[in-house]
């Protein structure tokens, strides 16, 4: 009997562990072998990849292989020479895979296929082409960007006046549009709750980024358990932050009168309209909405104001031009305000420039809800597509042999697309119906705090500026960016 009982146990035992083993072999080898092959059926070749990891092994070496060559010489440029020419640095492998494979092909990411896409035709026939949407009550936020850039900018000139010209302009740019955002997002003010709230959203962001190494490959969250857990940690906290922002306000709005024209107050009021609180939208959604925004809305535009000044610090003769148009437009007013933001034209195209030669979102991402078909190939349901927005900004063919110079007055006579050979190859905010919702947004806080900026304070770039444009979700100045900054009479 007994042995009866323990064979029993050992076929279950077996018949488990042969189930455990037939489902990893499955996941990790025969489900993305035949995604591999259909694709391939339907033409998209592109690097081989090895099982589970896909192609993560070699685009580590190619980066490892990059970052040596560029610490000893070969980069895009440290101390005084910059190049703009910066595709081959931070996206390596793509810009040496698209030598063999050219502009779409597909590689994998664990055992998750992603289709590169550099083509703006292709991309073109593979979208749908629908509207973006846009928010922002952009008056009513401008003057929250004129005092927290103020504030900024007098400590500036406080350093200045004690001795320290050379301030790393980047880490304040960013800490301030945190700041902002956070105002505009969800109301919190420059207090000790708000700043927390900020922090602990960037950390999470840093975390996120940190734990994304083995994307793609199954069962990768056992693999980083710490990783994971700390994401975790971080992303309790923040929730619990904002739901006690949130019922506060919520309270508010059932005692007064509500005034507050940030995101979150606007989505109380709708939820709020017709007398049943949470109708629209539930607390949760309130929360992740917030968040949303945040990520995307918080670093971007710094990155977009501190790539900005690094260019204009290495062309001071663009830093003049601006400060006649600010003075053309501003007339006997000590400053620019909201009504006066579209009469910039010139900041316009330099902004636009900047976004094209550095553009902080460097990618933008699909996946595909049905099969798609392209000039008579399929992209199966289910692909992630992964568009390379720094290759298509930086494509000879398509801007011609004056693609890695900073030349703002390209967009003089074509606003929209800088003379760009087709419309989709210039997108920083992306492109159809999930265009980014920020973007007039953007425009504001860039006009407004390039204008406070340029009207106190001339600069150059510090020597000790290192030329290293790295991704780290967005793209970043790697050593950030120092100023050697002179106040204006
Ligand atoms: C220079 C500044 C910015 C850049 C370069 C930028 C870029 C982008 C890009 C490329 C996308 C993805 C679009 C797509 O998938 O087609 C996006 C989405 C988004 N952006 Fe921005 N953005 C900027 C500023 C902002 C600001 C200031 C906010 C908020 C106040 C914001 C909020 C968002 C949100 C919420 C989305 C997600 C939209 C959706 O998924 O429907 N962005 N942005």
């Amino acid at each position: 009997m007994a042995m009866m009982i323990m064979s029993a146990a050992a076929t279950l035992a077996a018949s488990l562990l042969g189930y455990l083993c037939w489902n990893l072999v499955y996941a990790f080898w025969v489900s993305p072998l035949a995604a591999y092959y259909k694709l391939r059926r339907n033409g998209f070749g592109g690097p081989t990849p090895s099982f589970p990891l896909g192609n993560i092994k070699e685009m580590r070496t190619i980066a490892k292989l990059t970052v040596s060559s560029s610490s000893s010489g070969g980069g895009c440029g440290g101390g005084g020479g910059i190049s703009h020419d910066i595709h081959s640095n931070v996206f390596p492998y793509f810009s040496q895979w698209q030598n063999s494979h050219g502009k779409v092909f597909v590689y994998w990411l664990g055992t998750e296929p992603f289709m590169y896409i550099a083509d703006p035709e292709f991309l073109k026939e593979m979208s749908a082409g629908v509207m973006g949407k846009s928010w922002g009550k952009p008056r009513a936020m401008s003057s929250l960007m004129v005092e927290s850039t103020t504030r900024m900018l007098d400590e500036w000139a406080t350093l200045i006046s004690s001795g320290v010209p050379e301030i790393e302009v980047e880490s304040h740019i960013t800490a301030t549009a945190g700041e902002i955002i956070a105002k505009t997002s969800f109301g919190v003010g420059y207090n000790e709750s708000g700043r927390m709230v900020v922090e602990k959203l960037r950390a999470m962001q840093l975390t996120l980024f940190n734990s994304n190494r083995y994307v793609g490959v199954p069962y990768s969250k056992i693999m980083c358990p710490r990783k994971t857990l700390d994401a975790k940690k971080l992303g309790k906290e923040i929730d619990s932050l904002l739901l006690s922002i949130i019922s506060t306000r919520k309270n508010s709005l059932n005692t007064t009168t509500n005034n507050n024209k940030d995101l979150l107050g606007l989505l109380l009021q709708e939820n709020h309209a017709d007398g049943r609180l949470g109708k629209t939208l539930t607390t949760r959604e309130l929360v992740d909405e917030c968040k949303t925004f945040f990520f995307g809305g918080h670093e971007t535009t710094a990155l977009a104001i501190s790539w900005t000044l690094m260019l204009l610090a290495k062309h001071p003769e663009w830093q003049d031009e601006l400060r006649k148009e600010i003075k053309e437009v501003s007339g006997d007013k000590t400053r620019v305000d909201f009504a006066m933001l579209s009469s910039l034209k010139k900041m316009g195209w330099v902004m636009n420039e900047v976004l094209r030669l550095y553009s902080p979102a460097p990618n933008v991402q699909r996946q595909a809800k049905e099969d798609i078909k392209v000039n008579g190939r399929t992209i199966p349901k289910g692909t992630n597509m992964w568009i390379d927005v720094v290759a298509m900004h930086h494509d000879r063919t398509l801007w011609g042999d004056d693609v890695y110079e900073f030349k703002p007055e390209r967009f003089k006579a074509d606003p929209l697309y800088g003379g760009c050979k087709h419309k989709m190859g210039f997108m920083p905010f992306g492109f159809g119906g999930r265009m980014c919702v920020g973007r007039n947004l953007t425009m504001m806080e860039y006009k407004i705090v390039l204008s406070l900026i340029l009207t106190r304070f001339s600069f150059s770039l510090s020597p000790s500026y290192d030329h290293s444009p790295a991704i780290v979700l967005s793209l970043r100045p790697s050593h950030g960016v120092p100023l050697v900054l002179r106040p204006l009479a």
